[in-house]
């Protein structure tokens, strides 16, 4: 499965194509739209998600409500374009720290900025939560869950305890924080307002959960597969996420051995093999246990800030403060759809590589046969193997 996107944000409209879909899943625009709604919710988003009210449209891979194996191709509108249609607008020479107007301006010789952050903005990531959308909508055919919640916003960091998984998504569905824990929703809330008043930015941490993914995704037979790596560069390739981290990887890295890992223990009564911790986040060798899956992405704050920032004027090469662009004061909230999207995207390919099938009855059919985290289910029976004969020759 291959998922690229065009457009610019103030162009005419985004696109997006989803490649390697299998044929026969029912799809419709409601499904995209939805998930196109969920990405502009939320505290912190800057007027323009009052503009966008996003509707996709299917241009392609689908015919008569199902899709037909062929590539997916989804149109999304810029409703906002129609203001920039015929219009001068002033050349933008002053670069944002933190943005990406210097470092596109450099690699691309672009005598304006205006190129570069139009393609380099985060509004490309309704194409993405788009794409995102179907992947969902595919794992859900096998009982798979992706979703997502802030863990941290500035200073604020969010105790979920020991609240199941699926109440942590639901709760913070319910708010515009997307915060699973009311204390800390109110909290983020106030400082998220404070940010504005006081013309700052914040970032923060978004923690994405993959429900019910069978063991055996992934591989770790080539770098390339390891479906760590893959969701480390998935998740990382989010405009403005600067960090990830799977399970408790960066407390795992303080704490002895024995207290870091998952214990493997045998249920007596139907013989399956269970790890009581998930600290792991799922996967281990590159290829998921079984457990769900642990996500958590660390976005900078928004680069875009009302308070002036130190810069230079590339076309006068004096030093000049930053102007401002109608901006996210906090994206954290609204940046959690986009998480999702890119982690079902990685999922929803690794399931497709583990089942082959170009039909979703194939897949169906074929998912049945998934190995489970069974005792019985491993043919091992302790018998001595010489794997390399003396010699060195196989
Ligand atoms: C959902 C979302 C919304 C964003 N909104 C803005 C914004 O309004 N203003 C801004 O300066 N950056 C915003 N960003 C971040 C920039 O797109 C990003 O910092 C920039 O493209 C440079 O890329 P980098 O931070 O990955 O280096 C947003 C990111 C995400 C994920």
């Amino acid at each position: 499965m291959r998922m690229i996107t065009s457009g610019e944000s103030h162009g005419p409209a985004l696109v997006t194509i989803l490649e390697g879909l299998p044929a026969g899943l029912a799809l419709d625009q409601g499904i995209i739209n939805h998930e196109l709604a969920r990405r502009q919710r939320g505290i912190g988003a800057g007027p323009r998600m009052r503009i966008e009210q996003d509707e996709a449209r299917i241009l392609g891979g689908v015919m008569g409500g199902v899709t037909t194996g062929a590539p997916l191709a989804i149109l999304i509108p810029n409703r906002d374009h129609k203001k920039w249609q015929g219009k001068a607008v002033e050349p933008l020479t002053v670069p944002r720290p933190g943005h990406a107007d210097l470092a596109t301006a450099i690699k691309y010789g672009y005598r304006d900025l205006r190129p570069g952050l139009e393609r380099a903005s985060a509004r490309e990531t309704a194409a993405r939560v788009a794409a995102g959308a179907v992947c969902k909508h595919l794992l859900s055919q096998f009982g798979m869950i992706v979703g997502g919640y802030v863990t941290a916003v500035g200073e604020i960091s969010v105790n979920v305890g020991e609240m199941p998984y699926s109440e942590r998504i639901a709760r913070a569905e319910a708010n515009a924080v997307r915060c699973p824990d009311p204390v800390s929703e109110n909290a983020i809330d106030a400082l998220i307002r404070q940010a504005i008043t006081g013309k700052d930015t914040l970032g923060g941490i978004i923690e994405v959960l993959a429900l019910e993914v069978p063991a055996g995704l992934g591989s770790n037979s080539q770098w390339d597969q390891r479906l760590d790596a893959r969701l480390g560069a998935a998740v990382l390739s989010i405009q403005s996420v600067k960090g990830i981290e799977l399970g408790s990887a960066f407390e795992n890295a303080h704490i002895p051995g024995t207290h870091a890992h998952d214990p493997i223990r045998l249920e007596s009564a139907n013989g399956e093999l269970i790890r009581p911790t998930d600290r792991s986040g799922g996967l281990e060798g590159g290829i998921t246990t079984g457990q769900p899956l642990i996500v958590r992405a660390a976005l900078k704050p928004i680069a875009t800030t009302l308070t002036p920032q130190n810069s230079v004027d590339l076309a006068t090469g004096l030093e000049v403060p930053t102007g401002y662009e109608r901006s996210d004061f906090c994206h954290v909230p609204r940046a959690v759809p986009v998480v999702e999207a890119m982690v079902a995207l990685v999922l929803a390919e690794a399931l497709l590589e583990k089942l082959g099938g170009d039909s979703m009855a194939d897949l169906l059919l074929r998912y049945k046969t998934l190995r489970r985290a069974r005792l019985s289910d491993l043919p091992m029976d302790g018998t001595p193997h010489v794997f390399w004969p003396a010699g060195g020759s196989q």
